[in-house]
């Protein structure tokens, strides 16, 4: 070991737009020494995932990797002196590392990796992080049932392809969205989608409609911007919509204006769309509660009182050009 280097990846510089090579800096330092309570590991594999992009621009929520820091990133490692007590010598664990060949690490947070695993890299793909995200955003967030029609979007990758395929498992029709007939063939052909709209060829809102002619009722977003834009045109009535990652505004430094996923996703928000008239059977309730409440003084109220039917045309105006004040009624 003691001849060994251990080689490491530091943020040279913030990006600007997408990142290229030289915003990192690889060099060369000495094997770490493990101290009291912690292990020597010597790293297999380390994941790259597109949060990284947020923490090297310093927004994202776990945190900032700031310039002349190592990335940090899950790694799969083997242990090689142990004083944690946790694992053995020859145990292959994963955990939140960095860009290192060899990392010292308590243990903490570590998990055995699974022999069963094959190859060990599938623990940080579609066994690993990106496969627990797309089991439990699809089967606790979007409550899939059989006959939905799923769709997808970065339907190649770890997240999204499992969801498709979990979605296909559960008896949905699942329709992915990819950029390029490389990549679309593979979600069809390997990962056994029913459809994949390849977004780079073809006008993405009509090629939804022609897929799902009744409406999406699942929608799981790992991209947003015009996609999410698309998509959302054309959900089927009581959709959900998981909003899970925002590929099209990691890489700018302007947050787009108006209503951001991002908000969603950091509160774990769940929204929904409101039609009063689906409420028909509240109303008995409503009024009963609502008149207590009113003859207890609790509620208050205004009203907008225009005269004359005559004069409706005007008071309307009113009220869009938000000149009313109070529930604007016309006394006839
Ligand atoms: N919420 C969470 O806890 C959580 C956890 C894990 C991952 N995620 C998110 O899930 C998403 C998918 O993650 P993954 O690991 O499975 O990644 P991935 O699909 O392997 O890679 C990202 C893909 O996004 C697509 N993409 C669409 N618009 C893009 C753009 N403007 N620039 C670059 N790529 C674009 C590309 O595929 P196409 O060419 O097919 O469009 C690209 O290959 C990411 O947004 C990630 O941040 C969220």
């Amino acid at each position: 070991m003691a001849d060994e280097t251990n080689l490491e990846v530091r943020l040279k510089r913030r990006p600007g737009g997408v990142p290229v090579a030289e915003d990192f800096d690889v060099v060369e330092g000495p094997v770490p020494v493990p101290g009291a309570g912690d292990m020597l590991c010597r790293a297999r594999y380390l994941s790259l995932d597109p949060y990284m992009r947020g923490q090297i621009s310093g927004r994202h929520l776990s945190g900032a990797v700031e310039v002349g820091d190592l990335m940090r990133g899950e790694v799969i490692s083997d242990v090689v002196t142990s004083n944690a007590g946790r694992f053995d010598v020859g145990d292959r664990i994963a955990f939140r590392g960095h860009w290192q060949s060899w990392q010292v690490t308590d243990g903490a947070e570590a998990r055995l990796v699974d022999p069963a695993i094959d190859p060990p890299s599938l623990a940080l793909g579609i066994l690993g992080m990106p496969g627990l995200t797309a089991y439990a955003g699809f089967l606790h967030l979007a409550e899939p049932k059989a006959g939905d029609v799923v769709v997808v979007s970065a339907a190649s990758g770890p997240v999204g392809s499992m969801v498709g395929q979990i979605a296909r498992i559960k008896g949905c029709r699942v329709v992915g969205i990819a950029g390029g007939p490389e990549k679309c063939r593979w979600v069809t052909e390997e990962a056994g989608f029913d459809a994949c709209i390849d977004y780079k060829a073809e006008e993405l809102g009509p090629a939804i409609e022609r897929e799902c002619p009744n409406g999406v009722d699942i929608y799981f977003d790992n991209v947003g911007g015009d996609v999410l834009d698309a998509v959302m045109w054309r959900l089927a009535l009581g959709a959900r919509v998981v909003l899970c990652g925002l590929m099209a505004q990691y890489n700018t430094d302007e947050i787009p204006p108006g209503p951001n996923p991002a908000t969603i996703i950091k509160a774990r928000a769940t929204v929904r769309g409101l039609v009063v008239y689906d409420h028909e059977d509240k109303r008995a309730d409503f009024t009963r509660d609502a008149l207590a409440w009113l003859a207890a003084g609790k509620l208050h109220y205004r009203e907008d009182v225009t005269e004359g039917l005559e004069n409706a045309p005007a008071a309307f105006a009113r009220l869009m050009a938000g000149r009313n004040f109070g529930k604007m009624v016309v006394k006839i």
